[in-house]
C-alpha cells in the first residue's frame, strides 16, 4: 500500500514538474532579452542593456527603434501602456494613451443631421488624438532609467539615419496603404514611393526630431519647435491639435489590475485599457474547471473559453471607459460571486446566445494594428509594453518635416452610441467623446508571477483579439505544458460576445471540431479567418534562463544575451 501511495506521489510530482519545465523551443539566453516586432528594435534594446542600461532604459530604446523600424505601429504620434515588475517584486503601470483634444466634444464626428461623417474619425488630421508616447517614455526614464537619454537615443538616431531594410511583409503593408498615404498627404510625401523588399528607407527628419527629444526630454516634443510645427501641421490639414493640447498632455501612473489564477499571480493594465479587467474576468470564470484535462483547443476548452469571453466582453463593452471620466464598478465586476453568477447558465451541452447575455446592447472592437514588446534585464526587472497608432500607419497623416505618422485613435471612442464605426463597432456611453478624455483600449501588456517569482512577460497587437490572444498564450504554457515559443505559435480562436460568432485562425482547427461546435449552436465565422494577434513574450525557466516567444506570424524577433 505504502508503495502505491509513494508511486502516486512520485507520479504527481512528475506531472507538476513536467508542467513547469516544458522544454524551450524558442531562443534561450542567460541574462536578458527583448522580443519585439522587428529584429532591429530588439537588437537596440539589448544593446542598451549590454551598455549597462536596465529594462526601463531598454524600453525607451526599443519603443523609439520601433518608430524607425516598424512605422506601421511603432510611434511618436500615438500612445500606449506599460506594465512593469521590478526585480524586488514591486509592480506598477503607466498609461500614455492618447487624449481627445481640448476642442473635442461628444458629437464632433456627426453631421448636422446627427449622422456619423464617414472617414472623419479614421483618415487624416481630424482623426488624430493628442499623442502620449513621448510623455510615457520620458516619465519612465525619469522614474527608473539609469543611462542618460542621449546615450539611449544614440543607436536609434543612427538607425534612422542609416535606414532600415524593407521586409516582404512590410512591402505588402506599404503597398496596401499607398493610395491612402497619397490621398491624405499628396503625392510628394515620402510614402508615395513604391518601396520594395530589400530597399532601405532612411529617416533623416525623424532623426532630427529624436535629437530634440534626446536633448530636451518631453519639452523636445510637447513644447518649442516640434510642438509648434506639429500643431500647425495637424491644423493646416483640418485637425484639432493645438500647442496647448500638446503642452497639457501628461502620462499617468496607474495601479495595475492584479489577480490570482490558480497558482499564478497576474499583473495587467487597468482602464482606460480594458485588457486587465477582461482577462481577469475570463480567467476567473474558467478557473473552476480542469482545463488541462480537457486538452488544448479541444471542443470543451474552446466552448468554455468562448462562454467566459462572451460574458466578459459584454461587461467590457458596457462598463469600461476612461476612469478619470466614468465610474467603473470594478469591485463588483471582478468579485467571485458576480463571476460565478455570470457562468451560472453555462452548459457544455449548448451555446449561450449573446442576445440572452446581459449587459448592454453594445459592441466595441478596435483595429488590428498595434505592436507589443517584452523585456527582461539581467537584474530581473521586467517590462511589458503595448503601443499603437490605432489603424495601420494610424490616420496615414505623415509629417514629412518631423518624420512620423499621426494616430487615428479618436476612432477608438464611440462617435455615436449605437452606430458602428469603420470597424463595424458600436460604442457605449462610457466611451463617448469628451475633451481631454482617453479612448477605451484593448491593449493588454501583462506580467505573470509563479510561486512569487517572475514567470512570464506577454502581450500582443490585434485590437479586441488582444485580450483573448493573451489569455490563450498564458493557458497554453500553464495548462497545456507548452514552451514559450510553442505557446506563441499555437493556433488561436476568438469570441467577443458580439458579433455572436467564433473566429478560428485558418490553420490548426479541424472540421470535426468546428462541426461539433456548430451542432451545439455556435456560429462559426468561416468567411473571416485572419491571423489573431502577434504575441511577443518571454518565459523565465526554472534555472533562471529566459525563453523568448517571437510570433511566427510576423517579422518578430527575440534577441538576448
Ligand atoms: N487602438 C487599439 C487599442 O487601443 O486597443
Amino acid at each position: 500500500m505504502k508503495k502505491i501511495v509513494f508511486s502516486l506521489l512520485l507520479f504527481f510530482v512528475f506531472i507538476q514538474c513536467k508542467k513547469q519545465t516544458a522544454a524551450p523551443t524558442g531562443l534561450v539566453t542567460e541574462k536578458a532579452m527583448v522580443v519585439s516586432a522587428r529584429e532591429e528594435a530588439s537588437k537596440i534594446g539589448v544593446e542598451i542593456m549590454k551598455k549597462g542600461g536596465n529594462a526601463f532604459d531598454a524600453m525607451v530604446a526599443t519603443e523609439m527603434a520601433l518608430v524607425v523600424a516598424y512605422p506601421f505601429a511603432g510611434n511618436l504620434g500615438g500612445g500606449g501602456f506599460m506594465v512593469y515588475r521590478k526585480a524586488d517584486g514591486d509592480i506598477g503601470s503607466i498609461d500614455y494613451r492618447e487624449k481627445a483634444p481640448l476642442s473635442a466634444h461628444k458629437d464632433m464626428y456627426l453631421d448636422s443631421l446627427g449622422n456619423v461623417v464617414p472617414g472623419k474619425s479614421t483618415l487624416g488630421a481630424t482623426a488624430v488624438g493628442v499623442p502620449g508616447t513621448v510623455a510615457g517614455i520620458i516619465a519612465v526614464h525619469e522614474k527608473f532609467g539609469s543611462l542618460p537619454l542621449a546615450k539611449i537615443f544614440e543607436p536609434v538616431i543612427a538607425l534612422a539615419e542609416k535606414g532600415v531594410m524593407v521586409t516582404a511583409n512590410q512591402e505588402k503593408r506599404l503597398a496596401s496603404q499607398r493610395d491612402k498615404f497619397i490621398e491624405v498627404n499628396g503625392d510628394s510625401t515620402k510614402f508615395a514611393t513604391e518601396f520594395k523588399e530589400g530597399d532601405i528607407i532612411n529617416y533623416p527628419a525623424l532623426a532630427n526630431t529624436m535629437r530634440k527629444i534626446a536633448k530636451n526630454g518631453r519639452d523636445g516634443f510637447y513644447k518649442g519647435e516640434t510642438a509648434q510645427k506639429l500643431a500647425a501641421f495637424v491644423q493646416e490639414n483640418g485637425g484639432y491639435i493645438t500647442e496647448e493640447d500638446l503642452e497639457k498632455y501628461e502620462a499617468v501612473w496607474r495601479q495595475p489590475i492584479v489577480f490570482k489564477y490558480k497558482d499564478l499571480r497576474i499583473v495587467s493594465m487597468s482602464p482606460p485599457s480594458s485588457g486587465g479587467v477582461t482577462i481577469n474576468q475570463i480567467l476567473k470564470m474558467m478557473e473552476p474547471y480542469n482545463i488541462s484535462e480537457f486538452g488544448h483547443n479541444s471542443v470543451k476548452t474552446v466552448q468554455l473559453f468562448t462562454e467566459a469571453s462572451r460574458r466578459a466582453y459584454a461587461d467590457r463593452n458596457y462598463y469600461l471607459g476612461d476612469p478619470d471620466f466614468v465610474d467603473i464598478p470594478l469591485d463588483v465586476l471582478l468579485s467571485k460571486g458576480y463571476l460565478q453568477e455570470r457562468m451560472a447558465n453555462f452548459s457544455f451541452d449548448k451555446a449561450t446566445k449573446s442576445a440572452e447575455v446581459e449587459r448592454g446592447n453594445v459592441e466595441i472592437v478596435e483595429s488590428m494594428e498595434t505592436t507589443h514588446y517584452s523585456i527582461v534585464d539581467a537584474e530581473g526587472n521586467a517590462v511589458s509594453v503595448t503601443t499603437t497608432l490605432n489603424g495601420a500607419y494610424g490616420s496615414k497623416l505623415y509629417s514629412d518635416e518631423l518624420g512620423f505618422f499621426l494616430n487615428n485613435e479618436m476612432d477608438d471612442f464611440s462617435a455615436k452610441p449605437g452606430i458602428p464605426n469603420m470597424f463595424g463597432l458600436i460604442g457605449a456611453e462610457a466611451n463617448s467623446i469628451a475633451a481631454e478624455k482617453r479612448m477605451l483600449s484593448s491593449m493588454t501588456p501583462t506580467i505573470v508571477e509563479k510561486d512569487g517569482k517572475l514567470w512570464m512577460v506577454v502581450g500582443t497587437p490585434g485590437g479586441s483579439t488582444i485580450i483573448t490572444a493573451v489569455v490563450q498564450t498564458i493557458l497554453n504554457t500553464y495548462e497545456f505544458d507548452m514552451s514559450m515559443q510553442e505557446a506563441v505559435n499555437a493556433p488561436r480562436f476568438h469570441h467577443q460576445w458580439l458579433p455572436d460568432t467564433v473566429i478560428f485562425e485558418p490553420e490548426g482547427f479541424s472540421t470535426e471540431l468546428k462541426n461539433e461546435m456548430k451542432s451545439k449552436g455556435y456560429i462559426i465565422n468561416e468567411d473571416r479567418t485572419p491571423i489573431i494577434g502577434k504575441v511577443d513574450a518571454i518565459r523565465v525557466l526554472p534555472d533562471g534562463t529566459l525563453e523568448g516567444g517571437a510570433d511566427k506570424r510576423g517579422d518578430d524577433m527575440a534577441v538576448g544575451f
